[in-house]
């Protein structure tokens, strides 16, 4: 029986839901009226999500000089569309706890997802991209897929595994052949019925060969190029047992001097340790 993507998405979503605090906060901020005391009394429905909100804008990841003791004022002063990404992924960690430690290590999984986050954050503001944290967002959302794969249909997961372990190919490439579709695809339709921004969705979808997207492929490249940086450091691991493939007319889209890797590098491993302990709550 062939696999249906959309299919396996659309069954995915009993046990992937958005929270409540993030759908309401991204609902509340299309309303450009939208006061920040109004958003603070959304995030505090949820206290884990306001804690860790106020951890984060207090951490490395934003050097701010002064603490910030409130919402209110962390709002103010990171912005409420790059709240909302914050807010969003902070509550995807939660998802996908059903999965076996021995299918997947989820710690795993998630310190390679939250390393390609913050890799990909850093590259955005070497370019002085707007909206730093929706390049976050996407990082940390660009392998979802496979945890979707696992989750439900995990027979096809494990053959991939398996057929990867014989081959020595590239995990999107073996799943093509398994499943006709891979993990960036299937990722990218839980996106879109979580309703992400439509650049969001094209970048997850695009991760592991940004030159073929259509239109801006900024967006997954530095993603693509985030994504092969945390795998040479060895930070986390989605499964994959090598370095992606190096698409290097995603390299030569960013545009960016190859001489500044050695600082992305040392800044990505000092915010890489404190994202990991506040999203992932180990402080
Ligand atoms: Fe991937
Ligand atoms: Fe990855």
């Amino acid at each position: 029986m062939a696999l249906d993507a959309e299919q396996i998405v659309t069954k995915v979503l009993n046990v992937a839901a958005l929270p409540a605090v993030a759908i309401k906060f991204s609902e509340a901020i299309k309303d450009p009226l939208t006061s920040n005391q109004l958003l603070e009394n959304i995030i505090s429905e949820d206290l884990a999500i306001a804690s860790k909100v106020l951890m984060i804008a207090n951490s490395a990841l934003f050097n701010f000089p002064s603490k910030i003791d409130t919402i209110t004022k962390a709002i103010t002063i990171i912005g409420q569309k790059q709240m909302s990404q914050i807010i969003l992924s902070c509550s995807v960690v939660k998802m996908f706890n059903e999965i076996p430690q021995d299918v997947i290590d989820m710690d795993m999984f998630w310190r390679h997802s939250i390393a390609v986050a913050t890799a990909s954050r850093i590259l955005a503001t070497y370019r002085r991209e707007q909206n730093i944290e929706k390049f976050f967002a996407a990082g940390l959302l660009h392998d979802i897929g496979k945890l979707i794969l696992f989750v439900e249909a995990p027979k096809y997961a494990n053959e991939v595994i398996t057929k990867c372990a014989e081959s020595n190919d590239l995990m999107h490439k073996v799943e093509k052949e398994v499943l006709g579709f891979d993990h960036a695809k299937l990722g990218a339709l839980l996106l879109k019925k979580w309703k992400l921004p439509e650049d969001v969705v094209s970048t997850v979808y695009h991760h592991h060969m940004p030159s073929i997207a259509p239109g801006e492929i900024i967006g997954p490249s530095i993603i693509h190029i985030a994504d092969i940086i945390t795998h040479a450091l060895q930070l986390g691991s989605s499964g994959e047992r090598f370095i992606p493939t190096l698409n290097e007319k995603a390299w030569d889209a960013l545009d960016l001097d190859v001489d500044i890797l050695s600082t992305v590098i040392d800044q990505l491993n000092v915010q890489h340790t404190e994202a990991v302990n506040y999203i992932l709550g180990l402080s």
